[in-house]
């Protein structure tokens, strides 16, 4: 039976580089567009037929369980604890023996709306032990990189190369579709990772790893402006640009998107996203994107990121700045960040 019901994803990183935006919350649940980022990678799985997912936690565990139990996006959702890092593998070992024979996991810290149902019949056709959704990109040394044969095998893999190192430009996605018998290779009670360690010791042991084209969107969302970027095109392609909440006298050019209960009068906004409940009264805003509960007076904001709650009064501006949660911004305040998207 080809069916997958089962997969585990891990969300036990710290996501340093989204700070100040991840010193209050684990990266999976920084909201995209009023939903938590690891949604629409869950999402995909439920279209999927997954109908279980462990969580495997680690940094701020209580506030990963605000996902609740999965029930409304039709699959159960249960929570795997560390004391400490295990690895992404060591993770997987901590719940093998509730694993079924085949199942699917994923890093979870991504934007992904993907076809994992696609990479689940790759896997059985080829008789995989791994298969890895790979995709191409230009930065590829802050990834895992795969190069593969014509039939999409993959013969060699290097995770992080140093840019001397490159050998090709396919990354690995972290979405997986992996055979229980492989977690023999990984060492009980201790850190391992899925791709640094336990990838590079299948691959040598001659069992395939095979290589999946993915398709749909996909991004790491590693930077500020990544986050970004994911809101903007769930915007897009999920609401249309659409303005859920109340609006009088206000502007939108380009992509626009703003939350239930948001408020925005007499403003300008240009390819920005306002999330659930945010205030905007006489404001200028231009490729930003602001967390739910903002209070924004006669203020201009570009190129920024306001965190949960913030406050910006009348006067100030706000440029290249990734401002944590309830920042207060001054009347006539200016704060220059050096973070530009
Ligand atoms: N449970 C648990 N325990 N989860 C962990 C741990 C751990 O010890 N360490 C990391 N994670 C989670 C992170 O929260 C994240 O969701 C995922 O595992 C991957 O860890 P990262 O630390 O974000 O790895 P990375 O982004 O540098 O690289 C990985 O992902 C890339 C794709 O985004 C690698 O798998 C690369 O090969 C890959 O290209
Ligand atoms: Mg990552």
């Amino acid at each position: 039976m080809n069916r997958i019901r089962q997969a585990v994803v891990m969300v036990g990183g710290r996501g340093t580089r989204l700070l100040p935006l991840t010193e209050t919350r684990p990266k999976p649940i920084l909201p995209v567009a009023d939903r938590p980022c690891i949604w629409y990678l869950l999402r995909s799985m439920a279209r999927a037929g997954i109908e279980h997912v462990i969580l495997a936690c680690g940094y701020k565990p209580g506030m990963m369980e605000a996902l609740g139990d999965g029930s409304d996006l039709g699959m159960e959702i249960v929570y795997s604890y560390e004391d400490r890092p295990m690895g992404t593998a060591g993770a997987m070992k901590l719940v093998e023996d509730r694993l079924d024979d085949h199942f699917v996991a994923a890093n979870g810290d991504v934007f992904a709306d993907i076809d994992i149902a696609a990479e689940i019949r790759t896997h059985f056709e080829h008789e995989a032990s791994i298969t890895d959704a790979l995709t191409p990109v230009d930065n590829p040394c802050d990834y895992g990189i795969a190069c593969v044969d014509e039939d999409l095998r993959i013969t060699a893999f290097k995770d992080k190369p140093r840019p001397d190192e490159v050998f090709s430009n396919l990354i690995n996605a972290g979405v997986y579709v992996v055979d229980r018998d492989v977690l023999g290779h990984v060492p009980q009670g201790r850190f391992f990772d899925f791709s640094m360690d336990l990838i590079p010791i299948i691959i040598a042991e001659g069992q395939r790893i095979q290589g999946y084209r993915l398709s749909g969107l996909w991004m790491d969302v590693g930077r500020p402006r990544d986050l970004y970027r994911a809101s903007i095109s769930v915007a897009e392609r999920e609401h249309g640009g659409s303005i859920l909440g109340e609006s009088t006298g206000s502007m939108f050019e380009g992509t626009c998107y703003a939350g239930p209960y948001a408020k925005i009068r007499d403003s300008c906004l240009s390819e920005s996203v306002v999330m659930n409940g945010c205030s905007l009264d006489g404001s200028t805003l231009n490729r930003s994107l602001l967390l739910p509960g903002c209070v924004v007076g006669r203020a201009d904001i570009r190129n920024s990121i306001l965190g949960e709650g913030c406050i910006v009064c009348d006067g100030a501006t706000v440029v290249d700045a990734v401002l944590g949660d309830g920042t207060l911004v001054r009347a006539g305040d200016r704060i220059e960040g050096d973070r530009p998207f």
